[in-house]
């Protein structure tokens, strides 16, 4: 029978708790004080103790950690005055499992014991992922062990020994950068590695920053500037979602590209460029270039190798080797110690779909590790992260380089978000924030009626 102990100085409270777990077919004892408490914490090893904050001659939250040990790490449930804020915080970070406020809600209660004892038989089953620290985890560590992985890091090592341009391509949240800089690190490790976001920043602004920019070349430009491919002299240049360029960027890269000199802007100067060009790309290039959005010379030079990471969700042998990887990482960081994993909790991770990919399971991990009070992970602190609305992008300019019209901003934006939605004419309609007869109409008008091609 699974015993609880109760650790309370008022007789109703103990009384009214013993009747109520009773019945619930569980042995119960009980203590007046907190050395009562101790002594049948040792005798009666309860699975779960329930103590009161204020005791005649402790505070109980002084008594948690030591009656958690007696007990032999029992969850311990605090039953706290209502509004007492502080106390409760207190409480639980002295390892309090959860709290119940007085006046005692009895289906509170239950809902916060039957928790307790869940965590209380995870902790103690035996078939867990075990997180163990083998010295300090390099940051840029990459694991994976999936055939793709296998096939990428084969594929890594083969770039690395030369310097040929490098497209990345693979879902947010994939690694590419981490591939990147691995790429980097094993050609040019010790050379600068200078990576830019090209979707960051506004086009003149960028254009500088890749170029750098002579004194006086435009308003503000009170001194002359290096940019980022001098800055990376003969490292590596990382070129971060490069399909973000614009057409007018895409055509004085390609030129970068072709002569391996830039001048910059507003200079006359022609410098030469020595750094190794590693570009990344979550968007499928090959399909911007055909939808006329990215130069195919541009994508021809960039593409000499291509590396595709696959997304999360089609490797998901994978997913045991990262949270494992990742929870030390993630240990370090916040100074925690969750080290078991039960295998139902890591089935479940692997079950889900991770649209954020590496990055969302890092997140979520994360969130968890600030949760979790013990070494254990638990289900309930595996809380879906709560993605980033997707950004607003304006409409790229098309390929003669005028901007669109609006029927056509109108008509990207629609099929966007029908895509988004998976073609989902309610969600649509909620989305945009319009009729379903007035999408209907723009669907005919636009040609974007499922089956109209
Ligand atoms: N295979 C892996 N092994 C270990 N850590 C990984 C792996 N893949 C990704 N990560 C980690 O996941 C996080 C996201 O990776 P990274 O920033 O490289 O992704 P990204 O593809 O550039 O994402 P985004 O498109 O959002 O910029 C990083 O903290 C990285 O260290
Ligand atoms: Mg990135």
């Amino acid at each position: 029978m699974e015993r609880i102990l109760i650790v309370d100085d008022d007789r109703s409270i103990r009384e009214l708790l013993s009747m109520h777990l009773e019945e619930r077919g569980y042995g119960v004892v009980s203590a007046g004080t907190g050395a009562e408490g101790f002594k049948l914490a040792e005798e009666t090893s309860p699975s779960v103790i329930i103590l009161d904050m204020r005791l005649p001659d402790a505070s109980g939250i002084d008594l948690i950690p030591e009656l958690r040990k007696r007990a032999g790490e029992t969850p311990v449930l605090m039953i706290t005055a209502h509004h007492d804020m502080a106390t409760t915080i207190l409480a639980m970070k002295a390892g309090a499992f959860d709290y119940i406020h007085k006046p005692i809600d009895i289906r509170a209660l239950d809902v916060a014991l039957d928790r307790a004892l869940e965590v209380r038989r995870l902790s103690r089953g035996t078939d867990f992922l075990s997180v163990e620290a083998q010295g300090a985890v390099k940051l840029d560590d990459i694991v994976g062990a999936s055939p793709p992985m296998q096939q990428l890091f084969k594929d890594v090592g083969r770039v690395a020994a030369s310097r040929a341009t490098v497209l990345i391509q693979g879902e947010s949240g994939t690694g590419k950068e981490l591939i990147a800089r691995i790429i980097h690190s094993y050609t040019a490790g010790g050379k600068p590695f200078i990576g830019i976001n090209c979707s960051a920043i506004v086009d003149t602004l960028l254009e500088s920053e890749l170029f750098g920019h002579e004194k006086g070349s435009f308003t503000g430009a009170v001194a002359s500037k290096i940019g980022k491919f001098e800055l990376a002299e003969d490292g590596s240049i990382f070129l971060d979602e490069i399909g973000e360029l614009s057409q007018n960027l895409q055509a004085k890269l390609l030129r970068v590209l072709q002569e391996r000199e830039l001048e910059r802007v507003g200079g006359v100067k022609r410098i030469p460029v020595r750094a190794r060009i590693l570009a990344a790309t979550n968007r499928d290039l090959a399909g911007e270039v055909q939808a006329g959005r990215f130069r195919e010379d541009l994508y021809q030079r960039l593409k000499v190798v291509t590396l595709s990471i696959p997304p999360l969700r089609d490797r998901r042998e994978d997913i045991p080797l990262l949270v494992e990887h990742l929870l030390v990482k993630i240990n370090q960081r916040l100074h925690k110690n969750l080290r078991r994993v039960p295998r139902e909790t890591l089935e479940k991770l692997m079950a889900r779909s991770w649209p954020g990919n590496v990055r969302e399971l890092e997140n979520v991990l994360t969130r968890a590790a600030v949760l979790s009070q013990g070494d254990l992970l638990l289900e309930e602190h595996l809380v879906e992260a709560s993605r980033p609305e997707p950004r607003f992008a304006a409409p790229p300019p098309t390929v003669d380089g005028r901007m669109p019209t609006l029927d056509e901003v109108e008509r990207a934006h629609i099929e966007r978000v029908f895509a988004m939605t998976k073609g989902h004419k309610g969600r649509t309609c909620q989305i945009l924030g319009i009729s379903r007869p007035t999408l209907e109409r723009k669907l005919r008008k636009y040609g974007l009626e499922p089956g109209a091609g």
